[in-house]
């Protein structure tokens, strides 16, 4: 329940029970008190009302008038009709009409509260529902991209194959390149989609509340655990579990993950008794795991285990050849969701955009074409919309006479050519100057004449 108070209007004609009615409210309850339906209508039109007190009988307009007006008008607001005596046929007509509950004006504080409590977390969760369908809807909508280049369609033919196969899937690829709407791809194509698909990010989790949000727990399991919990395993039952970012589990996490995988079984934290739970897996990470496993920082075995179908998202910087069709995608996204008249990202532009390095792949360019749409007032993007980092094409279409382009254009040059060097070295400066036949300073110095020295730095540590 959310910390603002809320707002109860009670409408009744009589006084007396007005007052007392809205006296009786409990703390966090803001009461607003009206005599008729006519006054309930005008407070409904200036201000959020979450429940309504709504005595039946009203002079002028009826209480069963007032209130289909609300169900019609303010579909949130919960009412709870009044009346001074039991009448079962009008509870039963309020009811019929979208109220909440019907009770006597006698009832007592505490019947009265539990039902303002009930109808509120009834109208909390109405909201979760409503926000889960349109987060639903809007991950429906992210359709995955297929452009022309030949490693995405061989990774979206493999993925056609592998779906309707129960098999573990292991997605590795660089942050942003499209992980998790590979997985929600294989499973979509993979049989009805109604089925469960559950994303969970260890990485986003507390390394704490893991075990307990993966497992689930029992009531009072440890401090804190005020209520049963339903664990990630579990909702996933006859559906996936995607789990993102699992190079980062801890080790003690890892052996636990495994012995769950193994077995089909699992037992909440505090639970009693084991339970059956199946699903497709499908787990995902940016980090090199083999590596990791050779490190020790990875269980090996585990990494047997989801190593069963390995499918290798390739950099967007290796498949720029989809880069027009994803530019025009996220183009035609962004216009419709900012109401803008942009038609189009000129040819010239889109060449420049694929000399560029994308550290941070799709997501990266989705962030630009939705900043470079947010920010236009032009019919196209052309290349002096682009920031910095595509520098050249500024210099040639924006900068006086004098500036000289061809060294602009040599620099743009250099500086993806060191860059793509550097990724095939691993980032390792030293084995990049001698891959190249340069001398290390000699590649220090043109590395930060081109500031790439500190981007460089950034993913190697990354
Ligand atoms: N093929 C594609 N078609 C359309 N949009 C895509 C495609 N690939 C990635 N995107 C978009 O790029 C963004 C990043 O994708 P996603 O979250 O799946 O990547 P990720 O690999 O899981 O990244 P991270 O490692 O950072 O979690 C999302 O907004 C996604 O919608
Ligand atoms: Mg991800």
């Amino acid at each position: 329940m959310s910390e603002r108070p809320r707002t109860v209007l009670v409408v009744d004609a009589d006084p007396a029970s007005r007052e007392r009615l809205g006296d009786m409210l409990a703390p966090g309850y803001r009461s607003v008190r009206v005599g008729s339906g006519e006054a309930a209508l005008q407070v409904l039109d200036r201000e959020e009302v979450d429940l309504m007190l709504l005595d039946l009988h009203l002079p002028g307009i009826s209480g069963l008038d007032v209130l289909r007006i609300v169900r019609e008008n303010a579909p949130r607001t919960e009412v709870i009709g009044l009346s001074e005596t039991r009448d079962l046929d009008l509870g039963i007509e309020a009811i019929r009409a979208g109220a909440y509950h019907y009770i006597e004006k006698g009832t007592d504080a505490i019947t009265l509260r539990g039902i303002l409590d009930h109808a509120l977390e009834r109208q909390d969760l109405n909201r979760q529902v409503t926000r889960l369908h349109a987060e639903v809807a809007e991950q429906h909508e992210r359709p995955f991209i297929v452009g022309p280049s030949r490693p995405t369609r061989e990774l979206v033919e493999l993925a056609r194959r592998v779906s309707p196969l129960p098999a573990t899937v292991l997605i590795l690829g660089e942050s942003g390149t499209g992980k998790e709407l590979l997985a929600r791809l294989i499973h979509r194509t993979g049989g009805d989609p109604e089925r469960p698909f559950v994303a969970v990010n260890l990485a986003a989790i507390p390394s704490e509340l893991v075990e307990s949000t993966l497992f689930g727990h029992e009531r009072g399991a440890f401090t804190g655990a005020i209520r049963q919990q339903i664990g990630k395993f579990e909702l996933a039952n006859g559906g996936t579990l995607f789990l993102d970012e699992i190079g980062d589990l801890r080790m003690d996490l890892q052996a636990k993950l495994l012995r769950a995988l193994q077995e089909d079984e699992i037992e909440r934290v505090g639970g009693t008794h084991p339970i059956l739970t199946s699903f497709r897996l499908i787990a995902a990470t940016n980090l090199d795991l083999e590596k990791a496993v050779k490190d020790g920082r990875f269980r090996g075995d585990l990494y047997y285990r989801l190593n069963v179908i390995p499918m290798h998202m390739p950099p967007l910087r290796n498949r720029l050849e989809d880069l027009p069709e994803l530019a025009n995608f996220f183009l035609r996204r962004y216009t419709l969701k900012f109401h803008k008249r942009v038609r189009g990202i000129a040819d010239s532009t889109l060449r420049l955009l694929a000399s560029y390095w994308w550290p941070g792949n799709i997501r990266e360019l989705e962030n630009l074409v939705e900043r470079l749409v947010a920010v236009s007032e032009k019919e196209w993007i052309t290349d002096e919309d682009l920031p910095y980092e595509f520098h050249v094409a500024q210099a040639q279409s924006t900068a006086p006479a004098s500036t000289n382009v061809l060294d602009a254009a040599l620099s743009t040059f250099e500086r993806n050519f060191l860059l793509r060097a550097l990724d095939r070295n691993g980032w390792n400066v030293t084995a990049t100057a001698r891959a190249l036949g340069l001398p290390l300073s000699t590649l220090k110095f043109k590395m930060d004449r081109l500031e790439i020295r500190e981007l460089a730095r950034r993913i190697r540590g990354h």
